[in-house]
């Protein structure tokens, strides 16, 4: 019976956090290469990780099956990986064993931390595609069918996001908002082929197709499992559904500051690799259109620059620093408008809503005071460190900004559609 082995804690003698390919998991080591009758591959393997979830156990086996059992009727197993902890939530999934023959429990002794959890479960999976849900009810589990039919369409990653159409969070705080998006940003300077791929690297809900990461020696670290599998999988076509991020109704959250190291940790780690260099395959797809109508708008703020400092210090008789800040903060606004109907109209025309356009100027104004405090930055460097002419290292500098400026603004101003 397919959940026996699972009610006592399996053995893990080995560090490989390797994926099997189906073709393997056919083969019965016993009986010298020969296809096992027992192995039947099913579709979908579900993992749940868990850590203190007693409240919520319960629920979210019964709603995930009763979807599942309706969808993938007998081909799908929902497969519980939790950390043995204090509150028992693995016995009590458990006791569901008899009642759910497509669930399975595995229950850690030796191991700890969600993203390994992840690998685990999946290690142990049969089906064809891999995927995780929290088991905390905060990802809303309709979604699944969503991400379902869109590897059924031919993607090998589907991506349930809080940052496209539909998506969002439902009671964050600014912190909380602020925290995450940071996290982004971070992860946009230190590994943006990995990070830009979707528009919410850091969530936790997705599925992948087995056979993209299969073999590949996966090593992640806390708690962001998609950077692994999309910084070493073979991941050509990526899906992304939106869904709201739902409040927690029972227990708490994991996440402590340490997360928040161990991320910054892996990425560092996924940008070094030198397994993955050479191998990877994504590219980059930088706009190179849209990049020249972000100059060409610019051109057109550097002119209101020039002109209102002209109104204001020369004829209006304003200090020169606070004629300097007004008239930055114009061109901002200035470049905002142009590149809103112009550079990213084609975005943009789909969420015109004056919330949303606001919010839009607020990020991209943040993130060109991040590129000017940058650009003095660099302007020092270039100029005191390096001893270079002050105006080749001012054009350097304006190069490099306006790169930042066009990238961050592309993947966190003209991407996002969040409704709360
Ligand atoms: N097995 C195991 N081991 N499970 C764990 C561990 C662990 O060490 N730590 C956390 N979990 C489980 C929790 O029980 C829960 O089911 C799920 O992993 C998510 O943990 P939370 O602590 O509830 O995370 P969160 O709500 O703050 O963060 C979520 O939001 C992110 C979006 O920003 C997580 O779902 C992330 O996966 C998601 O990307
Ligand atoms: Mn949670």
């Amino acid at each position: 019976m397919r959940t026996a082995k699972y009610k006592s804690t399996p053995n893990f003698s080995s560090d490989c956090l390797k994926i099997p390919k189906l073709s393997l998991l056919s083969q019965d080591p016993d009986s010298s290469g020969s296809n096992s009758p027992l192995f039947t591959p099913i579709h979908l393997s579900l993992v749940v990780p868990t850590y203190n979830e007693s409240g919520n156990i319960e629920r979210i086996i019964r709603i995930l099956s009763r979807i599942l059992d309706k969808a993938l009727p007998n081909d799908y197993e929902l497969i519980i990986v939790d950390d043995d902890s204090p509150d028992r939530t693995w016995e009590i999934a458990q006791t569901f064993l008899t009642e759910y023959p497509h669930l399975r429990v595995m229950r850690r002794q030796s191991e700890r931390g969600l993203s390994t959890a992840v690998i685990r479960g999946w290690q142990a999976a049969q089906g064809e595609v891999l995927g995780v849900i929290d088991g905390d009810l905060q990802h809303p589990p309709e979604v699944l069918l969503k991400l379902l039919s869109a590897i059924d369409q031919g993607a090998d990653l589907a991506v349930a996001s809080r940052h496209v159409e539909e998506g969002g969070v439902s009671d964050w705080s600014i912190m909380r908002r602020f925290l995450s998006r940071g996290a982004q940003l971070l992860g946009l300077i230190i590994l943006p082929r990995v990070i830009s791929r979707v528009s919410d690297p850091m969530s936790g809900y997705f599925m992948v197709r087995r056979s993209a990461i299969a073999g590949k020696l996966m090593n992640p670290l806390g708690y962001k499992i998609l950077i692994e599998v999309l910084g070493r999988g073979d991941i050509e076509q990526i899906a992304e559904v939106g869904y709201v991020f739902q409040e927690r109704e029972e227990g708490e959250s994991k996440v402590t500051w340490k997360q928040y190291k161990q991320y910054i940790h892996h990425l560092f780690r996924l940008r070094f690799s030198s397994r993955r260099i050479g191998r990877i395959r994504q590219r980059i797809d930088f706009p190179i259109g849209r990049f020249i109508r972000f100059i060409l708008v610019g051109f057109s703020g550097l002119a209101v620059d020039m002109g209102s400092l002209y109104l204001l210090y020369d004829v209006l008789g304003l200090g020169l620093t606070r004629s300097a800040i007004l008239v930055a903060e114009l061109a901002i606004i200035n470049n905002f408008f142009w590149n809103d109907l112009w550079t990213f109209g084609d975005i943009s025309k789909h969420q015109r809503q004056r919330r949303k356009v606001l919010k839009r100027l607020v990020k991209f104004n943040i993130i060109c005071l991040m590129g000017l405090i940058l650009k003095v930055l660099l302007l020092n460097i270039l100029f005191n460190g390096l001893h270079l002419n002050p105006y080749i290292a001012n054009f350097l500098a304006i190069i490099a900004v306006t790169t930042w400026n066009f990238w961050i603004n592309l993947k966190l101003s003209w991407r996002i559609t969040e409704t709360n």
